[in-house]
């Protein structure tokens, strides 16, 4: 065996960057959280090519004495603690000393700095570790500049991991929204290839920040203001039931002023919100959890954000009692319910409330949405969704029945027997009883008849006389903006409308909800998915999952229109469209023997 050595120093920088410096958006978080360190109320993030060539984070903080600038780039170099008890204390968002360090390493960095009472300003460059000495330089103000460029220029194999820039500026963008929503009095921006895409001046509210921020409408964003259980304290902004989104991105959670991701607070609170969301669709939510340090375990990987906290049981049903609370009881909810779901005439209970909501959706809404794994198992066929029924009901009958001709013939002659809690049609024949899945029926009917319409080159259009404004968030506003020429051939017709928002002016006819299946496309990059046919299945999902009550000749129709497609036994993300039970199946349950 070799003989044991040390590495050389370098070698040493750069394994240790590897741990703090995964991507760009990584040195943004460092970069940002010093400027607010330094107690800049003015941070500004530049970045080109989603980064990969430049970043930049310019503030008006504290600033750096040139006598300090060589030392910051040393490992372990902070000025926020000085012993292992400020450990105990620590009020920065930064303390490890490593950022600067690590970040240089696999970098060229420029940084400026003023620091606060001097006149003169000084600029350093280190290159892969490399620094040089500091000269003498013009800035205006107070403050610090540092230019990252060239970042991972030394270590290719990190360099080929990196994405597409599109990919690593939402990564990025993702870092800098958290702050921007923790401090609403300092003033951000964020710019990408010289285009300002967030411009944040101070506000006094959290929630006219979020609503600037996010392009959400500041009246269905309910404040909850700081909210006490023993040592524990909940605050933050919760959307309404009309911020309804396909991905789970305007989801935020704080920890004791710090941006973390949990597992289980997302999982509570998104399950709370299944009172009032329709499934497939994701709230938005800020969360600020104060909790005693010590009840919170931060995964110590310089890099992560992830949290666990220690008394999950007690703390979560706090937040579910106070969320719940708070939705139930603030009217704006409950008056926006109209804008997305039909109702029945006359099915709206008088007493009103959201309760009302829940009762279209039916009680069964709650358990379909598996948290956490809402991709994987829709994509998966015959695992069923997540409510374990796959004891119950013979699902593989279903799947075997794919080679069964026989089954259409027998759904054929079906005779129909109601509708289950609005979403599953019921049918019988001989001696199966046939559930048939409203939705998924649905979207497996128009995403053949779609898919047909686009590969003949004949989307047939719905002109809208009056085009429907959409707000996009900046970053829908870049996939639009990439995606456009997709989306118009597609059928979705849309144009710039002044600033954040794009009106639609004509849409697939087939495709009943336009603006949830437009937002939905741009959920991700719309140029990426190349393939018609996953635009298709999008759509069309988007387009059912408005909760259509439909009755008795309506339900048949619909079952012959699934008979007449090439595959009615699955819907287009591979979930089963309807299943049998066996008579046979019931007489086991009631303990029956013949
Ligand atoms: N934007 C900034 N303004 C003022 N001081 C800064 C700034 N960025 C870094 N510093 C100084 O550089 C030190 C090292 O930064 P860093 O490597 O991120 O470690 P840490 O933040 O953990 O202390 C900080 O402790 C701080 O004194
Ligand atoms: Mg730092």
């Amino acid at each position: 065996m070799p003989k044991v050595r040390i590495l050389p120093s370098d070698v040493i920088a750069r394994i240790a960057a590897g741990e703090v410096v995964e991507r760009p958006a990584s040195v943004v978080k460092e970069l940002m959280e010093n400027s607010l360190d330094a107690g800049a109320s003015m941070v500004e993030v530049h970045l080109a090519s989603g980064g990969k060539t430049l970043i930049q984070v310019r503030d008006n903080g504290s600033g750096i004495p040139r006598e300090d600038m060589a030392e910051l780039f040393s490992r372990h170099a902070t000025s926020k603690i000085r012993s292992g008890e400020d450990l105990e204390s620590i009020l920065s968002l930064g303390f490890r000393g490593e950022a600067l360090y690590s970040v240089s390493s696999v970098s060229e960095l420029t940084l400026k700095s003023r620091a606060e009472g001097l006149g003169d300003a000084w600029e350093i460059r280190v290159r892969g570790g490399e620094r040089e000495a500091p000269v003498p330089v013009a800035m205006p103000g107070q403050g610090t500049d540092i230019r990252v460029e060239a970042i991972f220029f030394n270590t290719p194999a990190r360099q080929k991991f990196l994405k597409s820039d599109t990919t690593e500026f939402d990564q990025a963008a993702a870092v800098f929204l958290p702050y921007a929503l923790l401090y609403p009095q300092k003033h951000f921006v964020l710019t990408h290839n010289g285009r300002e895409v967030y411009a944040l001046p101070p506000v006094v509210k959290g929630a006219e920040r979020a609503a600037k921020a996010l392009a959400l409408k500041a009246e269905h964003i309910i404040t909850l203001d700081s909210v006490r259980n023993g040592d524990v304290r909940i605050s933050g902004l919760l959307g309404d039931m009309n911020i309804a989104r396909p991905r789970r991105d305007l989801q935020f959670v704080f920890v004791n002023g710090r941006p973390v991701q949990s597992k289980s607070v997302l999982f509570h609170l998104n399950d709370v919100y299944r009172l009032v969301m329709p499934e497939g669709v994701h709230p938005f939510f800020v969360l600020f959890l104060e909790i005693p340090p010590q009840e919170v375990d931060v995964n110590i990987h310089p890099a992560k954000r992830e949290v666990r906290i220690k008394d999950e049981a007690r703390i979560g049903s706090f937040i579910r009692r106070t969320i719940e609370q708070a939705l139930m009881t603030r009217g704006g909810a409950k008056q926006a319910a109209a804008d997305i779901f039909r109702f029945e005439p006359g099915v709206m209970p008088e007493q009103s409330g959201l309760r009302s909501e829940r009762l279209v959706f039916g009680p069964g809404q709650r358990s379909s949405v598996p948290p956490f794994t809402p991709a994987a198992s829709l994509a998966s066929p015959g695992t069923g969704t997540g409510t374990g029924t796959d004891d119950f009901f013979a699902l593989t009958e279903q799947l075997s029945a794919r080679r069964d001709e026989t089954l259409k013939d027998r759904l054929l002659r079906a005779r129909f027997l109601g509708t289950f809690i609005r979403k599953y049609h019921l049918f019988e024949e001989g001696e199966g009883l046939f559930v048939v899945d409203q939705h998924a029926a649905q979207e497996r009917i128009l995403f053949e008849l779609f898919s047909r319409q686009m590969s003949s080159g004949s989307v047939e259009l719905e002109r809208l006389l009056v085009p429907v404004v959409i707000r996009l968030s900046p970053r829908e506003l870049l996939l639009w903006e990439d995606g456009k020429p997709q989306l118009d051939a597609l059928g979705f017709e849309s144009e710039l409308m002044g600033e954040g928002a794009v009106a639609l002016q004509a849409h697939p006819r087939l495709i009943r909800a336009p603006e949830a299946a437009f937002r939905s496309l741009l959920s991700d990059e719309v140029k990426g998915l190349s393939d018609r046919d996953r635009l298709a299945r999008r759509a069309c999902r988007a387009s059912v999952m408005a909760g259509e009550v439909m009755h008795g000749d309506e339900a048949r129709e619909q079952l012959k229109r699934l008979l007449a497609c090439a595959d009615p036994f699955t819907c287009p993300h591979g979930r089963p469209v309807f299943i049998e039970v066996k008579g046979s199946f019931l007489d086991r349950q009631f303990l029956r023997t013949s």
